[in-house]
């Protein structure tokens, strides 16, 4: 019988309803994806959760501005967060809401837990208060700006339910030292311990100047203060009250930034050790990504969308980037000269040019087929003796978080392979045996380096390295790699080579700048629609999200909101790849009253010339955009078919008339 695998469940924080995500959030989300990939191929069993924040003060001024009712509000932006992270391919496996009947069970029983157990009493509290970031600000004086967020705090007095965090300064301390690694970096921890070390106050865990919150059972009109419910969600996302069924509860890893370090850190297992409940075992808190040495925020004006990056250079090049140019745990500049430059330099140059060379090799002299290493010199064990010893210490960093010194250990063997190539020049051997048999060494020697780096590198860029599994003739998936089990000379001589993709075209440097920032202008401020205003506190996407015209119950859509898509039958004219952008096919489509030109993402899927002539469903009443720079002027229908999404374009079993409407 199959052993069973050890549990590792980890958390993006859940993030606020009032805007859509940026770099600061995607980055959280990109480092948790990777560590789950990562655990997967250790073995574990994971879970992730990500989701989101959606009660208080915020929320209600922002629903107000768009003229709709909270709830309504906060499940459009539910869609458009969950939508953006599926289209980044950062798939959590919950993806919890703080307005889901779950969660509101688990925090009132949670309140209900403290409650019994003696931990909470009613009292009253008058403090400055920050509605921006949800707290009263300690120590604040009437006038006393945010000293996070920099805005106005405001006096307020209130009725409360306080929760005895005081009682738990000792506990606390006892827990951070007999557990060392619980924050996480040391930096963080020694922070937190003089924190608590300096006293803790009575924390108010209720209000009653919020109306849209979590009810306090039987005490309305209190609500739960949103730290207090925003926190729990990471229980109620693996089971609530019955946690212990699902048996992923304690959290192995709570991923947070540093600015919710306190939190986590403090406030969330005093809360559950008033609960009597198991307390989660580690908090990482990493650096903020900063843009001209500032956090990023909308107000500011310096946000950094994920969408024109991915679009442009694609999801591993944004992942690499974030992941390998600062240490993780500090803060770091995001610069989009940066970003192109180690796309340029590590991806295209790095582990694309490696990839479609060792490819180019095996097929020009071994007919595509892994070839045989005959007998080894020193050189070739020097190479076989680092990609071995990569292995042990990337495994060793990606443990301790250490993405960019894994990174770095993984392109030192690219670096290395590259190297033994030019060295041994296998393009000058000859066709005698020996020359052969030497020209097959080196070949196979190169691809096993190959193959190494690729899973290696799997985590963090999980579709470059499937590519690279698929061109290495890998039968099984990259993701089912077991890494334990990931050793030097395991590449099966005879195997066919799979296709050779282009993995990361080379790109100018301005050109690629210009164009995302290009995108990013749209994409904040679109072209004025009435129903997809900005509002002031959320940018575009969201405030689309927001302001769109009114959905029914539970995100149903009555027949009017379905008859404003416009949908008819249209005809392939041409059809033909587009430079840089391997996913995108540039094709003009007959749609009755016009010809259309039209960029659909099926590159991949479908032969440009198969196309031609072929009857489609087209969107015709899209707003126009730009993809990878080219306009784009409708959309194509498709089915989204399987894990990877593969697109299946719809069409007709009878001959249908061109421009005809589809109702
Ligand atoms: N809703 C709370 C979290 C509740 S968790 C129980 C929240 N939401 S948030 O949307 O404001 O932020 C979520 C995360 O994004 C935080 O970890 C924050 O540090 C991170 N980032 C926001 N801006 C950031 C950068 N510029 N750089 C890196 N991460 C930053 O807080």
């Amino acid at each position: 019988m199959a052993e069973k695998k050890e549990k590792f469940y980890l958390t993006t924080p859940i993030y606020y309803t009032n805007g859509l995500p940026h770099i600061g959030h995607t980055y959280t989300t990109v480092v948790a994806d990777a560590v789950r990939r990562y655990k997967k191929m250790r073995g574990y069993d994971v879970v992730m959760t990500t989701g989101t924040d959606e009660h208080g003060v915020n929320v209600e001024r922002a629903a107000k501005n768009a003229g709709i009712p909270e709830s309504e509000f906060v499940a459009r932006m539910a869609d458009a967060w969950r939508a953006l992270w599926d289209e980044l391919g950062l798939t959590a496996d919950e993806f919890v809401r703080t307005t889901d009947l779950g969660h509101v069970r688990t925090v009132q029983w949670l309140f209900r837990l403290c409650k019994e157990n003696g931990y909470v009493y009613k009292g009253h509290y008058t403090g400055q208060y920050c509605i921006y970031d949800n707290a009263f600000v300690t120590d604040a004086k009437p006038g006393d700006n945010c000293p996070d967020c920099g805005r106005p705090t405001e006096t307020l007095t209130e009725e409360n339910y306080f929760f005895k965090l005081s009682a738990f300064q000792k506990p606390l301390l006892d827990f951070y030292r007999k557990f060392p690694d619980f924050i996480q970096p040391e930096s963080r921890r020694n922070e937190i311990i003089s924190f608590v070390e300096g006293g803790l106050k009575d924390l108010s865990i209720t209000r009653t100047t919020v109306r849209w919150g979590i009810p306090v059972p039987g005490e309305e009109p209190h609500v739960f203060y949103v730290w207090f419910d925003a926190l729990t969600a990471y229980l109620s996302a693996v089971g609530g009250p019955e946690f212990e069924k699902r048996g992923m509860w304690p959290a192995d890893l709570h991923l947070v930034g540093k600015d919710i370090i306190r939190f986590h850190s403090v406030y969330w297992p005093a809360f559950l050790m008033a609960a009597m409940l198991p307390l989660p075992k580690q908090v990482w808190a990493h650096g903020w990504f900063l843009m001209d040495a500032a956090k990023m925020s909308k107000s500011k004006g310096n946000v950094v969308l994920p969408r024109p990056i991915v679009s442009v250079l694609g999801m591993d090049a944004l992942r690499y980037f974030l992941l390998r140019e600062v240490v993780f745990g500090q803060d770091g500049n995001f610069s989009y000269d940066a970003l192109v430059t180690r796309y340029n330099s590590d991806l295209a140059n790095g582990l694309g040019n490696l990839a479609s060379r060792t490819a180019a090799l095996i097929e020009k002299n071994f007919e595509s087929l892994v070839p045989k290493s005959g007998e080894r010199k020193s050189q070739d064990d020097a190479v076989a003796k680092e990609a071995h010893d990569a292995i042990g210490e990337v495994l060793e960093r990606y443990d301790k978080m250490e993405f960019a010194r894994a990174l770095e250990a993984i392109w030192g063997v690219i670096a290395a392979a590259d190297k033994y190539l030019t060295t041994e020049q296998p393009w000058t051997l000859g066709d005698s045996e020996a020359e052969r048999v030497r020209k097959a060494t080196v070949l196979w020697t190169t691809a096993e380096l190959l193959r190494i780096v690729t899973a290696l590198a799997h985590p963090v860029l999980p579709e470059s390295t499937a590519k690279v599994w698929a061109l290495l003739g890998q039968e099984t998936s990259v993701t089912a790699v077991e890494l334990d089990g990931l050793r030097w000379g395991q590449l099966v001589p005879g195997t066919p080579l799979g296709k050779s993709h282009t993995l990361f075209p080379r790109i100018d440097k301005s050109e690629a700048v210009e164009r995302i920032e290009a995108m990013a202008n749209e994409e904040l401020n679109p072209a004025a629609e009435p129903a997809a205003k900005p509002t002031a506190s959320a940018h575009a996407l969201g405030a689309a999200a927001a302001t769109s015209p009114a959905a029914g119950p539970a995100g149903k859509i009555g027949i009017e909101d379905f008859t404003k898509v416009e949908m008819r039958v249209g005809q392939v004219k041409t059809a033909e790849r587009i430079v840089g952008a391997d996913k995108l096919l540039k094709l003009t489509v007959d749609i009755g009253s016009e010809i259309r030109q039209i960029c659909a993402g099926i590159a991949q899927f479908y032969e440009p010339t198969s196309l031609i002539g072929r009857k489609v469903v087209v969107v015709t009443n899209l707003a126009p955009r730009k993809l990878r720079g080219v306009e784009s002027n409708g959309m194509i229908v498709a089915a989204s078919v399987g894990p990877d999404g593969r697109p299946v374009l719809a069409g007709f079993h009878e001959d249908v008339e061109v421009g005809a409407r589809l109702k």
